[in-house]
């Protein structure tokens, strides 16, 4: 089995993660909890999404996030990564990429999906309305030499209309990609994918796309995202989408919960001797940091051992650590 020697993280607490919490986050621990994820080595960081605040309250604040993320980046004295920060942010349209342009973004992503339903339900198009739009979105964003990432949702089952195609998924995704995207992450949103549904979608995604250009987003409502993601890195893909903590949902799929816990997911690349650059005892601060002030623990098993195993360390022991 040959693995990738390295794995991209792409942490989408700050967005994704976040975005389904009813109560608003106030900017400064939004912005300190990105701090703590760039201290822990986290290269590419989702911090906010430049979508209408009447569809997703919580991202109101996306301007003033960028912005003071952007600043501190320039201030930056730790540790920078080889490739340099990137924060990227979703836009659904030109109005989101105009404004997250002007608030200093230099990758943006597309989020469409393979079902009408929830094409509607989250973006209030169909999908060949929302590729006609985000085609406009991709060409303005390219054109201020801004990277385009693209998202598709739904990959794995729709919340709507159940059981996805694979070839569906592989028609809408080489779309997508050809609007100018660098990358599409294919989104499991409501986390009903198995090992063996995964096996199948990226062979068919792979069969039109290069696997250097795929990324994996699993939410993990049944409990299979990192055994989905070991298949991912099987098939050679090298860039995986988590949220510290395991935070997230999305608001417009019932009973979606979760996405994968970047800490898990660094422990399974640990383990597996796969480079991410990621400091995993930082990555589990930064998850307790925002955990605390969400008032709930973290739901990474990774974070919940990590932090049992050093409160019952002898004093001596913590000390020394
Ligand atoms: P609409 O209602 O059809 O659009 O929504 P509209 O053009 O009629 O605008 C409605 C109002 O929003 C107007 O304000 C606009 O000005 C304003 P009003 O005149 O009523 O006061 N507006 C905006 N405000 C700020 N920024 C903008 C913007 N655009 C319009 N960019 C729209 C269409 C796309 C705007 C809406 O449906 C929307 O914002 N949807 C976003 C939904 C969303 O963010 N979902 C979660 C992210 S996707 C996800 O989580 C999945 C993913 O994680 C992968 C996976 O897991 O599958 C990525
Ligand atoms: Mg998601």
């Amino acid at each position: 089995m040959t693995l990738p020697d390295r794995v991209k993280l792409v942490e989408v607490g700050p967005r994704d993660g976040l975005q389904n919490e009813a109560a608003v986050v106030p900017i400064d621990i939004k912005v300190a909890l990105i701090e703590k994820l760039m201290a822990a080595g986290l290269a590419v960081i989702e911090v906010g999404a430049f979508v209408s605040p009447k569809w997703v309250p919580q991202m109101a604040d996306s301007t003033e996030v960028l912005r003071r993320v952007v600043a501190k980046q320039d201030q930056w004295t730790g540790a920078v990564p080889p490739s340099g920060f990137q924060f990227p942010v979703l836009v659904p349209n030109e109005r989101g990429v105009r404004d997250a342009l002007s608030a200093g973004a230099k990758e943006v992503a597309i989020f469409g999906a393979v079902t009408e339903s929830f094409s509607r339900k989250n973006i209030n198009c169909s999908i060949d309305e929302s590729l006609q739009r985000f085609e406009a979105v991709a060409a303005s964003a390219l054109a201020a030499g801004c990277r385009v990432r693209g998202y598709l949702s739904c990959v794995l089952g729709c919340p709507y209309e159940g059981e996805v195609g694979p070839e569906v998924v592989a028609r809408v995704a080489e779309r997508l990609y050809r609007l100018g995207c660098y990358e599409i992450s294919l989104g499991d949103t409501i986390g009903v994918g198995t090992p063996g549904k995964t096996r199948a979608l990226l062979d068919a995604v792979a069969a039109v796309l290069p696997v250097s250009a795929l990324a994996v987003h699993f939410h993990d409502t049944y409990g299979q995202a990192l055994a989905n993601v070991m298949v991912g890195l099987e098939r050679g893909v090298a860039t995986v989408d988590a949220s510290v903590a395991g935070l997230g949902g999305c608001p417009y799929a019932r009973g979606a919960s979760g996405n994968l816990a970047s800490e898990d997911l660094v422990y399974l690349l640990d383990g597996l001797g796969v480079d991410s650059g990621v400091d995993l005892s930082m990555l589990c601060e930064a998850g307790q940091f925002i955990c605390d002030h969400l008032g709930r623990p973290p739901a990474s098993k990774a974070a919940q051992a990590l932090a049992a195993r050093s409160a019952a360390a002898p004093k001596s022991a913590q000390k020394r650590a």
